[in-house]
């Protein structure tokens, strides 16, 4: 039995997680396991309401969870960026997340925007640390608001931070086991300090894994790669900002934020599961919007509990519906509701040996 805080957040945030603890439980009754569900109401509403963002006794209760899983977070009435660091950049810290594991996969079925490029294309994982870089908020203003302003934002990396991350990507491409090809995303040629850091410290662990290849690119040149020739990708290990960019434009190459997944990882504590797009307010409490992405996240979620079983039914019966149901992977044009996308999927596992 596991315990699970679920967070459904903002706009679409809530439909999609319908979708995704409905399979949670349909799967974990056919596999035999339970999940004790813990709703969550954090989010847009709740602080419009009361001025709370996440209370520091919620916080606590996280801790002592197997596992959290959100829906999105961001709402059209509250300035960007107050929900965003308030809670989903304050549980990855809290919770000392430093892993965000982005896999980018074409499923059959699924059109990819780039030419002559199918599912034997692209399959890549992005490790992108979690808790560091230009995210942690270090900087600040000074004179803010004269013609003499100044605003500093740091990008941090610590030897240990760098080094528990790399270490996580070197290990995780072992097991993967495809290309057995690590490939450094950084910028070297202009960042002289953070990434002579990050590059140090690839190399140093790198000896460890004298199985695995090793190879660099500089951030820009590693988005031109992702389009021209996606093929040549096993897994990327990058910082926390570079990771965030080269992931949506990921999500794109595998058919869109509808179907794109990440779990936010400490290996030795409480991880987040979530898709990786935002609340899309304009489809809003429409039952329009792709639940495939939320879905995809509890499918990671299983398996980094250990439910394997479980996790390859969830994953087996998505694909099934995206090749033999759904006419697009986006909001609207999908052939089908976001309620009869879910049940799609229910009805496949239960269907499944
Ligand atoms: C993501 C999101 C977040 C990030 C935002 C909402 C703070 O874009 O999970 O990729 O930048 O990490
Ligand atoms: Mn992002």
């Amino acid at each position: 039995m596991y315990k699970i805080a679920v967070i459904p957040g903002d706009g679409t945030g809530p439909e999609v997680t319908r979708e995704a603890t409905k399979i949670l439980s349909a799967v974990s009754k056919k596999c035999g396991f339970t999940c004790e569900t813990i709703t969550y109401d954090f989010g847009g509403e709740r602080y419009l309401r009361t001025g709370e963002i996440l209370p520091d006794s919620a916080m606590e209760e996280l801790r002592g969870m197997d596992a959290l899983y959100m829906g999105a977070i961001g709402h059209p009435d509250v300035r960007p960026g107050i929900l965003e660091r308030g809670i989903i950049l304050n549980l990855r810290f809290s919770l000392d997340q430093y892993i965000n594991l982005r896999p980018i996969k074409l499923s059959p079925g699924v059109e990819s925007p780039l030419k002559g490029k199918g599912p034997e294309h692209i399959d890549f994982v992005v490790v992108r640390e979690n808790t560091e870089g230009i995210y942690a908020g270090a900087g600040g203003f000074l004179k803010r608001g004269t013609p003499d302003e100044i605003a500093i934002q740091e990008s941090i990396n610590t030897r240990k931070g760098v080094e528990r991350c790399i270490r996580y990507a070197f290990e995780y491409c072992r097991r993967r086991n495809k290309a057995k090809k690590l490939t450094l995303c950084g910028k070297t040629n202009a960042l002289g300090y953070a990434f002579d850091l990050w590059d140090r410290v690839f190399h140093e662990v790198g000896q460890e894994y004298p199985d695995i290849e090793k190879d660099y690119g500089h951030v820009d040149a590693i988005c031109m790669w992702m389009v021209k020739n996606p093929e040549g990708f096993d897994v990327i290990v990058t910082d926390n900002m570079f990771g965030d960019i080269i992931t949506d434009l990921g999500a794109t190459i595998q058919g869109g934020l509808g179907i794109a997944a990440g779990g936010n990882i400490n290996p030795e504590g409480t991880s987040m599961f979530e898709p990786i797009s935002g609340s899309a307010p304009k489809y809003t409490g429409k039952n329009v919007i792709n639940p495939l992405a939320a879905i995809m996240a509890g499918q990671m979620m299983l398996e980094h509990l250990g439910e394997v079983e479980a996790a390859t039914l969830v994953e087996r019966a998505v694909m099934e519906v995206v090749r033999k149901h759904m006419k697009s992977m986006d909001a609207g044009k999908m052939g089908a509701s976001t309620t009869e996308v879910g049940d799609l999927v229910v009805k496949y596992i239960c269907s499944m040996e």
